[in-house]
Parts: C-alpha cells; structure tokens; sequence
C-alpha cells in the first residue's frame, strides 16, 4: 500500500474534472485527478456540441483555449422547425451573445493535453475508487491501479465523477435529497463526415418525433431523432436512420440533407436530475454527478463548467483565508441549475411527442411555438436561456 498526499482530490476526468484541475492550477492549487477509465475511452465518448460563453470564458481562464477561438464555430442563431415551417431565433440580435459549436470530445482533449503538458498527475484506470472522511478533516481516496493500492490523502475531494460515480453514492441517505424526472423516450444519434444541413443547428418538432441537425465541423455532422427506450442502435442501419431524419425535417431542408456511412450511433435516455445540497463536509458534487438535463437545451456541459469555475473560486478563497465561497457553493450552483433544469424541461415538453397527452397537449405546443415566434419577449426569454445565464459569483 503506497499513499501521497495533494490539496484537492479530483474524482473523475470528465470535462467537469479537467476543468477544475486546470482552473486549480492557474490558482497554484495542487490537484490530483482519478479516472476510472482510460484516457482514450473518456475522449471516445461522442457527447454535447454547444458552449455558452460562460464556458468560453471560464477555457479562457484555464489557457485552454487557443484550439477552441481557431476551429469553433460561432452561431448568432437557431432554428425551429415546427410541422415543416422553420423559423430562427436570432441570439445576437435579442440577447447580443452567440453559442460556439465545439465537441466536448475536443474540450476534453484540450484539456488533458494542457494537463499532460504542464506536468500535472492524472491516475487513469483507477479501480475500486472510495472516497472517505469527507465528514471530518482527513479526507481521502484510495484506489487500486495495476494490483497495488494507494491511497490519496487530501483537503477536499470533488466528485466529479458524472451520474454513476462513487462520490454521490457514498454520501449518506437522509443528508441528500433528490429530484428526478425520468422522459419515456431517447435520443438517437449519429456522427457521420457529411457536411451539416445547415450552417445553424435545427431542432425539429414533427409528427413523427423531434430531431436535431446539429454539428462538429463543416465537414462533421451530428444528428438525432427521437427513439422508443427499449429501441437499440444496433437495429437502426445507417440508411433507416437517414430516411427517418429526413422525414421529420422541412422538405426544402431534407432534399439538402448530405448522408454517409456513420462513424458512431447511440442512444442516450433522457432525464432530469437534481441532488441537494451539493456540498457535504469537504465533499464538493460537480457537473452530472450533481445534476442532470435532458440534452435538447445543450445545457449539460455548460452547468459542469459553469460548477467548477464556482468550486475552483471558492477553493482558491479558501486557501486566501476565506470560507465564503465554500459555505455558499451550494446554494449558488443550485440557483443556476434550477434554471437551467426549467429550461431545458420546458424545450424538451414543447419539441417532442408526448403520445400520451392527446390532442390538448399537440395544441399547447402549437400555441406555444405560435407565442414565440410572434412574440418578441417570447423569442428573448429562450434565446436568454440558450445562450446561457450568467454565475452568480
Ligand atoms: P462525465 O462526462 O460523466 O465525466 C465523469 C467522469 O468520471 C467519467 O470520465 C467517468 O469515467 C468518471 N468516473 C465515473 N465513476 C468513477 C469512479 N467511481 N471513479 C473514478 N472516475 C469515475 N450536454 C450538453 O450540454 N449538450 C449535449 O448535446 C449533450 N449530449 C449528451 C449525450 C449523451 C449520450 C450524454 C450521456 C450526455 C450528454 N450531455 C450533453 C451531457 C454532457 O455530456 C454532460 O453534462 C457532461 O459530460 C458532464 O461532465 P462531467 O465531467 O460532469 O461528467
Ligand atoms: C450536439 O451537437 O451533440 C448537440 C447540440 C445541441 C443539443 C444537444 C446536442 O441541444
């Protein structure tokens, strides 16, 4: 049994994870990362596409953005597409922001290839992961790599550890309280190298199913429809899959649609997830482990981000000789994430088929895309939400 000993363990090298180690070390924060996986089995997971400016800012403050400002895509719209008629939100001209178009994959990459280079430690394939102590003033991490244990002694742990991880489940019962949503559909997707639809992204609401035209390059395109959950990716051929999309799509859109043998295709459950508080002793829930959206408000990795810029502040106020930032972390992550939880839930219940709610609830859908796109403060209050609310500091 070998041990070491740091000043904020990092449970978790998702981008919530390399986030907070990056923003840590700017701040001359020592901060060791676990991973359960390998490096190259977190970069194979095809995840969100669209930063908030929020997020932009807070890779701008880690120096990892250099990447990011040359290959992102910038987007001052968004487009509706409601029965087959299309109508863009214009961001820039409602909210003055725009989203930039950046996989998490490559955030992920940017963000490990810093790490690497700065010199700082990350375990990966780590197993038996435990956190202990965090009640008290001694907390740790043990796990297990190649045989050996070791165990990792530290100020804080930040569980980063995404929805299946070990920090949240570890934390008592009755000190947390939880609030879910479970949605009775998923989202399948696809990665393919076509060039996108479109040069902004679409979400689709049709009497077939939602769908998004959604984007990695203009040479890379990432597409989803609406799916049953028990339906499997496996049974979807590439050209189902296509036929499906482009019937959901206006026609003037779907005769551009460019298809192409798939480099990836999943399907993802929809759900929303909240735990209070996110704070217990010296344990710090951020990112999924803490929360979760359903993805059609592109909010997920936006909130992780959004988290550990909070968390990173708060630490770095610690050891400046403040507790303020820790005692209110909670409570100020919460407040956004509730928001972001209404919102994504709202544009998840107005874009696709809930067979279930009969004809009322298509009419409120209707009545409610027909209240946006007439009404300015409508278009404002979603553009405001999509480009993302400000942290509260
Ligand atoms: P994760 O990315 O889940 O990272 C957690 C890390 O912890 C993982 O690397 C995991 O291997 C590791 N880990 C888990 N357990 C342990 C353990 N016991 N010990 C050590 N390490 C452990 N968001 C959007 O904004 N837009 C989207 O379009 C979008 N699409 C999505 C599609 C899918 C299929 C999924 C699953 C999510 C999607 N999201 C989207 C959500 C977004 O990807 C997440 O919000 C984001 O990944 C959260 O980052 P995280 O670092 O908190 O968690
Ligand atoms: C994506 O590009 O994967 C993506 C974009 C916007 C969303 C969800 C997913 O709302």
């Amino acid at each position: 049994m070998s041990s070491s000993r740091t000043q904020v363990a990092i449970v978790g090298a998702g981008p919530s994870g390399l986030l907070l180690g990056a923003l840590l070390a700017r701040a001359g924060i020592d901060a060791v990362v676990v991973e359960q996986r390998s490096a190259d089995y977190v970069l194979g997971r095809i995840r969100a596409g669209v930063l908030e400016q929020v997020t932009v800012d807070l890779l701008d403050e880690a120096g990892v953005s250099e990447r990011l400002h040359a290959e992102g895509l910038p987007h001052d719209g968004v487009n509706l597409s409601f029965d087959g008629v299309l109508h863009r939100i214009d961001l820039k001209a409602l909210t003055d922001k725009h989203v930039v178009v950046y996989g998490q994959t490559e955030v992920t990459r940017d963000l490990m290839q810093a790490r690497a280079a700065a010199g700082l430690k990350t375990v990966y394939e780590a197993q038996d992961v435990a956190v202990h102590g965090f009640d008290g003033a001694q907390p740790s991490v043990t796990y297990t790599v190649n045989g050996e244990a070791h165990t990792l002694h530290c100020d804080f742990i930040a569980g980063c550890d995404g929805y299946h991880g070990v920090c949240r489940a570890s934390v008592p019962a009755d000190a947390l309280q939880t609030h879910e949503k479970v949605y009775p559909f998923g989202w399948l997707g696809i990665l393919a190298d076509v060039p996108p639809v479109a040069h902004e992204l679409i979400y689709a609401h049709s009497e077939r199913g939602f769908a998004l035209c959604s984007m990695r390059s203009a040479t890379r395109s990432r597409y989803y429809v609406q799916c049953s959950l028990d339906d499997h990716a496996d049974r979807w051929s590439d050209d189902a899959f296509w036929a499906e999309l482009a019937r959901r799509l206006p026609p003037q859109v779907a005769a551009q649609l460019v298809t192409g043998p798939s480099i990836e295709k999943s399907i993802a459950p929809l759900r929303s997830f909240v735990t209070e508080p996110m704070r217990f002793g010296r344990l710090f829930l951020a990112g999924d482990a803490a929360h979760i959206v359903p993805p059609t408000g592109a909010k997920g990795l936006n909130l992780a981000a959004g988290d550990v810029g909070l968390l990173a502040r708060a630490l770095d106020e610690h050891y400046r000789g403040s507790n303020r930032g820790i005692d209110t972390y909670s409570q100020r992550c919460l407040q956004r994430v509730w928001k972001a939880e209404r919102f994504s839930w709202w544009f998840t219940s107005l874009m696709h088929q809930f067979p279930e709610t009969g004809s009322f609830g298509q009419r409120m859908q209707q009545a409610e895309l027909a209240y946006l796109t007439s009404s300015q403060a409508a278009s404002t209050a979603l553009a405001e939400n999509y480009v993302g609310l400000p942290l509260p500091l």
